[in-house]
C-alpha cells in the first residue's frame, strides 16, 4: 500500500502589509527589503483571527479538493508555534468547527520545517497501522502576534497564513512520499528563539512591551547554516532515492528570504524555472509556507500527477529537513 496527496487548502488573512506600512514604523526601505529578502508584501490576521481561524479555511479547501467529508479523517495533525491558546491544543480546536469526532489530535511545533515534520508523522503513522487512512495535516501562523514591530531586523520578514493537505492510504503500491530526512540541532536554540511566555519565563506585563515576547533572530548565522543544512537534507533525499537534479520538477522551499532559495538551487543545479517562490506575496509564514506553495502549485496546474517534488525546510530548534515528493 502507499500513502497519497488527495487534496491541499490554504488561506491567507485579506490584510495586506506593503514595504511601504512598514516603513512608517521602523526605519527601513522597500528597495532594502527587496533587495535582501525579496519580500514586497505579507498578509496580517486581523486581531479577532487567531492560528485556527487562518487553519480552518485551508483545512476546508483540502477536503473540498480532497472530496470527503471531514468526519472521515482519522488524525489531524498541526503544526504552528503560535497556538490560539496553550491547552487544549489548536489541532482539537479545529476538530470541533470541522465537526469531526473521531481523529487523534495534537499540535507539532518544529518552526519552518514543521510541516515536512507533520507529514512524516502522518505518512509513518498511515504506514505503520491499518487504523490509519485520511489523515489532514495543517500549519497555520499567526506570526504578527509574536512580532516585535519595533525590530526592523525582523518584523518585515513575517506574515501570516495557513497551507492545508489530505493524506489517505492507498491499495496502489505506489508512495508519493520517496524519501524523507528530517534534522534538529538543540545546541544553536538560541539563534532563533522567543525566550519569553512559557514556563521558564512566564508572561509579564513587563514582558508584553519588552519583546522578549517576540521572535529574535541572528539572521546572518541562520542565513548561513540554512542553506548549507538545506542543500545537504535535499541531497539525502535524492542520494536515497537515486534521483538527480534533472529529474526534479519542482523545488518548493521554504519561503524565508529568495537570496537562501536561489543559492540552495544553484548548489543542486535547478534552475530558477523550477523552483516556486512565493516569498513575495506573502513573506515568511513559518510552517504555513510550504503548504500554501503546495496548494497554489496544484491549484494553478503547475504539478501534475507524477511530477516529483522537492521539498526543503529550515527553521528555528534549529530544525532542518527536506521530502522528495512524486504527487
Ligand atoms: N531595513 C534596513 N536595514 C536593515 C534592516 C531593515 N529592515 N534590517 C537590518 N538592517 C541593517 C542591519 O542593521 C545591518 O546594518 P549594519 O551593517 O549597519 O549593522 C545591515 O542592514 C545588514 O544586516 P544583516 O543582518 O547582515 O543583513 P542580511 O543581508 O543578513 O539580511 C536577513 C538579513 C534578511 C534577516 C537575512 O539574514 C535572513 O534572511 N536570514 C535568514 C532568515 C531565515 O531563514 N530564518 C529561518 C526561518 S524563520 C523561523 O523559523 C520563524
Amino acid at each position: 500500500m502507499g500513502v497519497k496527496i488527495i487534496g491541499t487548502g490554504s488561506y491567507v488573512p485579506e490584510k495586506v502589509m506593503t514595504n511601504a506600512d512598514l516603513m512608517k514604523l521602523v526605519d527601513t526601505s522597500d528597495e532594502w527589503i527587496i533587495t535582501r529578502t525579496g519580500i514586497n508584501e505579507r498578509r496580517i490576521a486581523s486581531e479577532e483571527q487567531a492560528t485556527s481561524d487562518l487553519a480552518y479555511p485551508a483545512a476546508v479547501r483540502a477536503l473540498e479538493a480532497a472530496n470527503i467529508n471531514a468526519e472521515e479523517l482519522d488524525g489531524i495533525i498541526m503544526a504552528t508555534v503560535t497556538p490560539d491558546q496553550p491547552l487544549p491544543s489548536t489541532a482539537c480546536l479545529l476538530q470541533k468547527r470541522l465537526k469531526n469526532t473521531k481523529a487523534f489530535c495534537f499540535d507539532l511545533q518544529a518552526a519552518c520545517t514543521g510541516m515536512l515534520y507533520a507529514v512524516e508523522v502522518a505518512h509513518s503513522m498511515i504506514q505503520s497501522n491499518k487504523k490509519y487512512n485520511k489523515i489532514l495535516v495543517v500549519a497555520a501562523e499567526k506570526l504578527s502576534y509574536i512580532t516585535d514591530w519595533s525590530d526592523r531586523n525582523t518584523c518585515v520578514l513575517f506574515g501570516d497564513g495557513a497551507g492545508a493537505l489530505v493524506l489517505e492510504r492507498t491499495e496502489s503500491e505506489d508512495d508519493s512520499i520517496l524519501a524523507t530526512s528530517l534534522h534538529a540541532d538543540g545546541s544553536f536554540a538560541d539563534i532563533l528563539k522567543v525566550e519569553a511566555g512559557g514556563s521558564r519565563i512566564p508572561m509579564t506585563a513587563e514582558l508584553i512591551g519588552s519583546g522578549r515576547n517576540c521572535i529574535k533572530m541572528d539572521g546572518r548565522e541562520v542565513f548561513k547554516l540554512a542553506i548549507s543544512a538545506m542543500e545537504d537534507s535535499c541531497r539525502e533525499v535524492m542520494n536515497e532515492n537515486g534521483v538527480t537534479s534533472s529529474d526534479i520538477d519542482w523545488l518548493v522551499p521554504h519561503q524565508a528570504n529568495l537570496r537562501i532559495m536561489n543559492m540552495v538551487a544553484q548548489r543542486l543545479k535547478i534552475d530558477s524555472e523550477r523552483v516556486y517562490v512565493n516569498v513575495n506575496r506573502y513573506g515568511n509564514t513559518s510552517a504555513a509556507t510550504i503548504g500554501i506553495c503546495l496548494d497554489e502549485m496544484i491549484r494553478g496546474g503547475m504539478i501534475q500527477r507524477g511530477q516529483i517534488v522537492l521539498m526543503t525546510a529550515f527553521g528555528g530548534g534549529l530544525t532542518w529537513g527536506s521530502i522528495l515528493l512524486r504527487y
